[in-house]
């Protein structure tokens, strides 16, 4: 049998627009083992970033269960208990990078564990190792704006990786990128999973999408997969 690392259960988002409620998701529920590649589709407004924030437990739903493991139901966190679990069990990787444009590429990566209570020194190997596994052996003390946006990417990926999460997202992690490094950022990201995590990621590149383990594509308010 096959345990499962997340499950949603009746989730419902809407946004309030002037007086009418917009339905984003409509009580969605699926469930997802570890180690799997899925990629997350659906049409420009259809609310795959919305779901991706939910999962990253940065907004909540009108209703719904979101079980990881052995939690029962994170949405029913206060903000703290929230952002703790985040920080050791989850890891978000936004389409902007959202690197610290004063701290090197090390650093960026660094910090995430260092907010944990890690060793400086243990940080500071775990940091440089995962940025010669992305290929950024020769830009460890590069700032951000001395990074292409494919290599500020790899750095973002990096980051999101040095707490080991179990569970990683990424919306549109190769949006702004070309067709090769696309494909770089997607060899990484299938890497990953083969480290028994299960990384979601909202895609609208249909290469990358037929390379997935999984499509669960967004419609009308509710999710399938195909
Ligand atoms: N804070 C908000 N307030 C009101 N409406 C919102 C808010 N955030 C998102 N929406 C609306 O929800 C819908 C879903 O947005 P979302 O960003 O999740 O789409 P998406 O599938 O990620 O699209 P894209 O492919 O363009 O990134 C959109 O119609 C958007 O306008
Ligand atoms: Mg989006």
């Amino acid at each position: 049998m096959i345990e499962n690392l997340i499950e949603l259960k009746d989730v419902s988002k809407k946004f309030k627009d002037k007086n009418d409620d917009i339905v984003i998701l409509n009580k969605i529920s699926f469930k997802l083992p570890s180690n799997k590649l899925v990629a997350l589709t659906g049409p420009s407004g259809s609310g795959k970033s919305t779901l991706i924030h939910l999962l990253a437990l940065l907004d909540t739903p009108e209703q719904g269960v979101y079980k990881l493991l052995t939690q029962d139901n994170l949405f029913s966190f206060d903000e703290k208990q929230k952002s703790n679990y985040r920080k050791k069990n989850l890891s978000i990787v936004f389409q902007n990078f959202n690197l610290i444009s004063d701290l090197t590429a090390l650093e960026n990566v660094m910090l995430p564990n260092l907010y944990l209570g890690e060793k400086k020194i243990n940080s500071f190997n775990l940091a440089k190792s995962l940025l010669i596994q992305v290929g950024l052996e020769n830009r460890l003390n590069h700032l951000p704006s001395e990074l292409s946006g494919g290599e500020q990417q790899r750095v973002a990926i990096a980051r999101s990786l040095i707490n080991k999460p179990k569970l990683i997202l990424a919306d549109e992690p190769t949006g702004s990128l070309d067709a090769k490094n696309a494909e770089n950022i997607l060899e990484i990201l299938k890497s990953i999973k083969d480290d028994k995590a299960l990384v979601i990621f909202a895609t609208h590149n249909k290469s990358l999408v037929s390379k997935s383990d999984l499509e669960l594509t967004i419609s009308n308010g509710n999710v399938i997969f195909n």
